[in-house]
């Protein structure tokens, strides 16, 4: 299996913390480590680093704690950037931050006209793109997403108030292959997905509750919740090299290394 080198936008945890709930995950009473969650997060870049990819980094903002999490900040595709809308207040003032970067950047910028956010909902799989809903993205900006990218889009049902965001449930391995958690779709987002991917590797509800699918493959290697044990010898059945990584801290926000990380994918030839 071919590995591509990746441009990946990362978001230092400077300003971490679990001060509301806006997912099952969170919870503002527990105590967060967050000296620990910044260690964490520079071992993820550092990873990505190792396996050859370019990291950037967008300034932290304070008063954003959920800013770390870099895949809700846009969707960025053949040199188009699709700029976010968050269902929930108190992560709206993140989406101006990623949008002034993908201008400065130099992407071709697209307002979104519906709740839609980002890279958490929104994966390219070979020549799809598939898009989550249910809990966050709404299901009118999967229209809009399609005409700015001219990717056929699939609309994906989410069931579990747990996986509430797309890359919670389901992770692209390659131009042809997915793993994801059956049961976090509605029936029949779970029959498209047996249409589109019949080889498609199908996780337990054991890796799914450590955020395993939350995971980032280069077409070779899988950076994942070091958690993920059975996912990871799943993957390794499959020839897939695994890296585990412990990102146990931003797990309090109901995050895992794809959220923590958005592709920045250039023209086509860099797809
Ligand atoms: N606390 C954040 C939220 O609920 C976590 C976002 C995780 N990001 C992701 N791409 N799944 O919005």
């Amino acid at each position: 299996m071919d590995a591509t080198s990746q441009r990946l936008l990362m978001c230092r945890p400077t300003y971490f913390a679990v001060d509301y709930a806006i997912n099952p995950w969170m919870d503002p009473s527990a105590p967060v480590d967050a000296a620990l969650a910044v260690r964490q997060w520079e071992q993820l870049r550092q990873t990505y680093r190792d396996l050859g990819h370019t990291v950037e980094e967008i300034t932290p903002v304070p008063g954003l704690p959920d800013m770390v999490f870099a895949a809700n900040g846009g969707t960025v595709i053949d040199g188009k950037a699709m700029a976010v809308q968050f269902r929930d207040p108190q992560r709206a003032d993140e989406a101006p931050a990623y949008r002034a970067w993908f201008e400065a950047a130099g992407f071709e910028m697209y307002d979104p006209k519906h709740v839609n956010e980002g890279e958490g909902d929104v994966l390219l799989a070979g020549d799809h793109l598939l898009a989550g809903t249910g809990f966050r993205t709404a299901h009118a900006s999967h229209a809009q997403l399609q005409e700015v990218f001219g990717y056929p889009v699939i609309t994906m049902q989410l069931v579990d108030p747990r996986f509430y965001h797309l890359d919670t449930a389901l992770t692209v391995l390659d131009e042809r292959t997915v793993a994801y958690l059956p049961e976090a779709f509605s029936p029949g987002s779970q029959a498209v997905l047996r249409r589109l991917f019949p080889d498609a590797v199908h996780a337990t509800m054991a890796d799914a509750e450590v955020l395993g699918l939350n995971a980032v493959s280069d077409g070779r290697h899988v950076v994942l919740p070091a958690q993920a044990t059975d996912l990871a010898a799943k993957l390794r059945d499959r020839g897939y090299e695994t890296i585990g990584v412990d990102l146990s801290e931003l797990r309090k926000a109901g995050g895992g290394p794809k959220c923590c990380t958005l592709r920045l994918r250039q023209g086509k030839a860099s797809k």
